[in-house]
């Protein structure tokens, strides 16, 4: 299904599928590489672990539902995959196994680790005041908390081991200007743009070789639109914009951004550490 995608690319596209042909033929080699994503079972994430796969490095997901497809890729292209499942919003759950995971990867001392916090979470929508605390709470936890944990964590590791670390957190155009009946959302991923400028910062003062950007993705076809576009006018006064994007063909293919991710990451020396991407520049 996702070659049919690729073959049927626009000519415009042909920059971002060389660029996939160049990660892979730069990533040849015996060289043990580890990419963690949050968020594989579908969407964005499924995508970028694809891509990771097909250029020879081992990803570890983490979701609540497994992802047979991804499986099947690694066993196609000789690498590992494996699923972690777990709710990001229960943070016992998440603290016992990012510490696993982490153990899991630095032990094999690979030559690198890739991390990308890509899962995340719309709810609650509707304006401030009818939103409760439990709703708040899990927002926050999963869009926030879990992506700054797990960031730290693996530069904690990456420092003790002293092997490198790329690490992405996907941001959203709401992190930068407030929309109606998203204020939990426009919050969260506005609080990552920061968490990833400071950590940048921090790492560049220390001088370690430890990479943080964000990355905006724009908006594409996947659940996370579905939800949105079924929403009412009275929680969600942009609706009638975001049913338009789907009815004009607007929303992007989740597989073309996920090759540009995975292509500005692999790029280790080119990469500005606390750098906002933004798909625009891109496609
Ligand atoms: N779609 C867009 O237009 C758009 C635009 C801008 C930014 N983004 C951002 O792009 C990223 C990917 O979005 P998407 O559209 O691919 O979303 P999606 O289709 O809703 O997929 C979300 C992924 O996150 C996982 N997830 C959600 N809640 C979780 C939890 N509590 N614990 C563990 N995993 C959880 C889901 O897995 P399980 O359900 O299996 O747990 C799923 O794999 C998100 O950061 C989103 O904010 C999307």
């Amino acid at each position: 299904m996702y070659d049919e995608y690729i073959i049927g690319l626009p000519m415009v596209l042909f920059p971002v599928v060389r660029g996939m042909y160049k990660l892979r033929s730069n990533l040849g080699g015996i060289d043990v590489k580890y990419a963690v994503v949050t968020g594989t079972s579908r969407g964005l994430g499924r995508s970028i672990a694809m891509f990771f796969l097909e250029a020879g490095i081992h990803v570890i997901g983490i979701s609540r539902n497994q992802s047979k497809y991804l499986t099947k890729i690694a066993g196609d292209y000789n690498v590992s995959y494996q699923d972690y499942l777990c709710d990001l919003s229960d943070i016992n759950q998440m603290d016992k196994l990012f510490e696993q995971i982490s153990k899991k990867i630095y032990e094999q001392e690979p030559e690198a680790v890739y991390l990308v916090n890509n899962a995340a979470m719309l709810e609650p929508i509707g304006q401030a005041s009818i939103q409760t605390s439990t709703q708040v709470s899990r927002h926050i936890h999963v869009n926030t908390i879990a992506p700054m944990v797990l960031t730290n964590l693996f530069l904690k590791k990456g420092s003790e081991t002293d092997i490198p670390l790329v690490g992405l957190i996907i941001t959203s155009g709401a992190a930068e200007r407030p929309i109606y009946g998203w204020s939990a959302y426009c919050s969260s991923k506005a609080s990552m743009n920061m968490y990833v400028k400071t950590v940048a910062l921090e790492q560049n003062h220390l001088q370690t070789k430890h990479k943080i950007i964000a990355f905006s993705p724009g908006v594409m076809d996947t659940n996370m639109q579905e939800k949105i576009r079924g929403t009412s006018q009275d929680m969600f006064k942009d609706v009638e914009t975001f049913r338009g994007y789907k009815a004009n063909n607007q929303l992007s293919n989740t597989d073309i951004v996920g090759s540009v991710i995975v292509d500005i990451m692999s790029d280790e020396g080119t990469i500005e550490n606390g750098k906002i991407y933004d798909i625009s520049d891109y496609i």
